[in-house]
């Protein structure tokens, strides 16, 4: 079975329809690339997955957990399933450390020297092992999102998910997140990510989901990018180069 599997998943806010039948799957280490023009339902759909939106039809499953399941536990399905938004979320008044072992101290009951032992992990796997003691507003935008990833693996995750994570940040330190998140790839991470990054997808994801008015418009490997079947998805990739 793979690890995430979206079946027809159907969504509306109000009277307004934002997911008209979704469907994909999704196998253990593979890392997807959710795109589309904005609007197209892409973050509904991320949101969804870690069951921040319920659905109205359709099946979501996640490692294992039944996330369209109302008596769901969502406890557990959160200690599978990371997400990282645009902004970061650190709270100001603790360091990055400090930030980073709240979860797995209150959540996994880990004591402290076992959680602080996986926040220099983490902190190391994102380049930021000088970082711990700092508070967050004395770090760079990318090193701000690179501790708000650092802080989601410390839950050790089964599937990492993505909503433009590199958005609000310029060339250089976008460049810097990309690699952290190049690094996960290559250790097997399964990641769903929406990404406004043309190239950074074409080189990474196995699998590309192009969304448009709430429907999967074209799917496939890496190379729809370079050679697109449909108008819209030309549109698109030749607006965001
Ligand atoms: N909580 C909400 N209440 C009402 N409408 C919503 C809500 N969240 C999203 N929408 C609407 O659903 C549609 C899809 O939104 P969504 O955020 O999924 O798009 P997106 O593809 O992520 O766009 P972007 O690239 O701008 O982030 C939009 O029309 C949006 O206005
Ligand atoms: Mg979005």
């Amino acid at each position: 079975m793979p690890i995430v599997v979206l079946k027809d998943v159907k969504k509306s806010f109000g009277s307004l329809q934002v997911l008209h039948g979704v469907s994909f799957s999704v196998e253990k280490g593979e890392v997807v690339a959710l795109i589309g023009a904005s609007g197209s339902g892409k973050s509904t759909a991320l949101r969804c997955m870690d069951r921040l939106e319920t659905i109205d039809s359709g099946e979501i499953h996640v490692c294992g957990h039944r996330v369209d399941d109302p008596g769901l536990d969502l406890r557990k399905l959160r200690l599978d399933v990371g997400i990282v938004f645009q902004s970061y979320n650190l709270f100001p008044h603790l360091t990055i450390e400090e930030n980073i072992v709240l979860a797995p101290r209150s959540v996994k009951k880990l004591d402290k020297a076992a959680a602080r032992e996986i926040a220099r992990g983490v902190l190391a796997k994102v380049g930021l092992s000088d970082k711990a003691d700092t508070y967050p507003e004395q770090l760079s935008g990318g090193q701000q999102q690179r501790a708000a990833i650092a802080r989601s693996l410390a839950m050790e995750p089964q599937v990492m998910l993505f909503d433009e994570v590199t958005s609000a940040l310029d060339p250089k330190l976008t460049g810097e997140v990309l690699r952290v998140i190049e690094g996960l790839a290559a250790s097997g991470m399964t990641m769903i990510m929406v990404t406004h990054e043309m190239g950074f997808a074409r080189r990474i994801a196995d699998q590309v989901v192009f969304m448009h008015k709430g429907r999967i418009h074209e799917h496939g490997s890496a190379s729809i990018l370079t050679e697109p079947a449909t108008a819209e998805l030309r549109d698109f990739v030749s607006e965001e180069l």
